[in-house]
């Protein structure tokens, strides 16, 4: 029998469901099944979805299940929670997501669970910690997509400011999904040159240029969405997508993830936005870059905001 690429979905919301539209879209896996305490709107996501079938180059199973089927799951997804509201930080939605994040974990619990997962559920780096902390599998197999989302603003708003293609621009946002993440400027490059070097030599394309605005549409991003339409759902889904695929494709590739840190970057006890090797066994290795001392203040400090809000969960 050929090799069925199953992933797993809990919560079928703005969120999840863009998640899976974007692993069809992509044939970045074989089937998908949704969680949901409303089965009667899970089920109708996954007809909707399964109507584009014919129109992709794969037509990839999608139903509703419930949690046995994350026992032969190769990934399952959490992004089960509660909307943030605008003018809401991440951090705000914290004892509402709880509350329905231990309902899953207690589910979770009473599987055999032999895959990986991925949680998006904000404030996404203390869940994270929270489902590794109470399913009690290894960090490297539950780990939350993190600043993968920031990342993925400050390349476009990179490349928007420079006139070049995001893929083009290669750099990180780390530390938490949220207001306190950073960007290590001294790691980001346009076309393998450090970005400073590439806007002095093609100034007249980078005019608007600024490490504030990078930094600015990094943090603010989320929330004008929200503001505008009350969620983002299509770059947390392409994200996830991304992730997944570097898992269940063995890539080894390089992406951010939030991981438990136990003594990277100086931090023990946290789960925070870092890059990481990702494949097949989920987080293969947490890379470990050369921060300035600016860039290492500024990474710590994100890191204390996740910490205070882990020991307010665990109070
Ligand atoms: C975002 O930043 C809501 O955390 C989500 O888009």
């Amino acid at each position: 029998m050929l090799y069925n690429r199953k992933i797993v979905i809990i919560g079928a919301g703005h969120v999840g469901t863009h998640c899976a539209a974007a692993l069809s879209f992509q044939n970045i896996c074989d089937e998908i099944v949704f969680i949901d305490k409303d089965e009667v709107k899970a089920k109708s996501q996954a007809m909707d979805l399964a109507d584009s079938v014919c129109f992709l180059p794969s037509a990839p199973i999608i139903r509703t299940g419930d949690y046995r089927d994350c026992e032969d799951a190769d990934i399952i997804v959490i992004s089960a929670g509660v909307p943030r509201l605008p003018g809401q930080t991440r951090l705000d939605t914290l004892g509402a997501s709880i509350e329905c994040i231990k309902d899953v974990v207690d589910n979770l619990n009473k599987t055999d669970i032999k895959g990986i997962i991925i949680t998006i559920t904000n404030p996404a780096d203390i869940i994270a910690y929270y489902v590794r902390k109470h399913t009690g599998l290894p960090k490297n197999r539950v780990f939350g997509t993190g600043t993968s989302l920031d990342t993925a603003r400050t390349r476009r708003t990179v490349a928007d400011l420079c006139k070049v293609d995001p893929h083009s621009v290669i750099g990180f946002a780390m530390g938490e999904h949220g207001d306190s993440s950073m960007v290590p400027f001294s790691h980001l490059t346009i076309n393998g040159d450090a970005y400073d070097k590439f806007v002095k030599e093609h100034g007249d394309r980078c005019i608007d240029f600024s490490e504030e605005k990078v930094t600015e549409c990094t943090h603010m991003r989320g929330m004008d969405i929200i503001n505008g339409k009350g969620s983002t759902e299509f770059g947390i889904g392409a994200a996830l997508a991304d992730m997944a695929k570097a898992v269940l494709t063995n890539e080894h590739r390089v992406l951010p993830a939030s991981v438990l840190l136990e003594g990277e970057y100086g931090q023990n006890n946290v789960n925070a936005g870092v890059p990481c090797i990702i494949g097949r066994n989920g987080i293969e290795e947490i890379i470990e870059l050369k921060l300035t001392e600016e860039e290492n203040k500024l990474f710590a400090s994100s890191c204390d905001v996740i910490r205070e809000h882990i020991k307010l969960e665990e109070k």
